[in-house]
């Protein structure tokens, strides 16, 4: 399907609703073994360091496959601390950061990232991470990352990230709409609750932020500036590869403003 549009045939992988049980907040709630996202890797490659993958969420059904808690990812982190660089292409996210000093279970930093369609996201290096639709749409992200290793055995250890996003207790079913999904256009964020997830032994009170405009990094929100294109400009992604470089960059007060 993304063969008109990109160079390479992607490694597709997909997780089902038994694969996220273990970080799915109410896991007794599954009752089938549908996909729950699928990731379309290496549809383009850069100098064997980049690379360019989209993935999709669908989103939250009448009888939803996780009960209360949005559609996401299964939530990692990045053995070399690397930072990713992410687009909204089609639909409604949240993006869950979060970021621990020493111990794993004592979370120091989480934030959630709003982003619509053509709104970008960066992983800052050291923040654990994992993406939610909270639409009615499809979620379609695009994301550029250097070489990269996964930790998702400490995401797996605490069931899931360090908050959980749940559609309201007050709102409960009623809120899917008879199509089997929300209602079209439905702004479904005074639906949201976020519970903090109780395995951690700590977790902060969480920051809501948008990603600021990068023209040192070539960023600009918008559709109209869409993170494909940095593929003809690769020395724009270089903080991708030497992270180390950029450091004084890459925190969240100079890549974000909070809302
Ligand atoms: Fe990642």
């Amino acid at each position: 399907m993304f063969g008109k549009y990109f160079t390479n045939k992607p490694d597709i992988s997909q997780r089902t609703v038994l694969d996220m049980k273990p970080v799915l907040y109410q896991p007794n709630e599954v009752k089938t073994d549908d996909i729950f996202y699928t990731v379309y890797r290496n549809l383009e490659v850069i100098g064997g360091k980049l690379r360019y993958d989209i993935t999709e969420i669908p989103p939250q059904k009448m009888v939803p496959p996780a009960g209360r808690e949005f559609p996401k990812t299964f939530g990692h982190y990045h053995k070399a601390r690397n930072p990713e660089l992410y687009e909204v292409l089609d639909g409604r996210a949240y993006f869950l950061l979060q970021k621990y000093a020493g111990d794993p279970a004592e979370i120091e930093e989480a934030y959630i990232v709003e982003a619509g369609a053509g709104e970008k996201a960066i992983i800052p290096p050291g923040f654990g991470h994992l993406s939610i639709n909270i639409g009615s749409e499809k979620l379609v992200l695009g994301n550029w990352i250097g070489l990269v290793e996964y930790d998702y055995e400490t995401i797996k250890k605490f069931h899931g990230g360090c908050y959980y996003v749940l559609l309201a207790r007050r709102l409960g079913l009623r809120s899917f709409g008879e199509g089997g999904n929300f209602n079209e256009g439905e702004d479904k964020r005074d639906s949201i609750e976020f519970e903090k997830n109780s395995n951690y032994k700590s977790v902060p009170e969480l920051k809501k932020l948008k990603l600021r405009d990068l023209p040192e990094l070539g960023i600009k929100n918008g559709a109209a500036h869409p993170i494909l294109d940095l593929k003809n400009s690769p020395e724009k992604l270089d903080w991708l590869v030497n992270s180390e470089k950029y450091m004084d960059l890459l925190t969240i007060k100079k890549l974000y403003k909070e809302i």
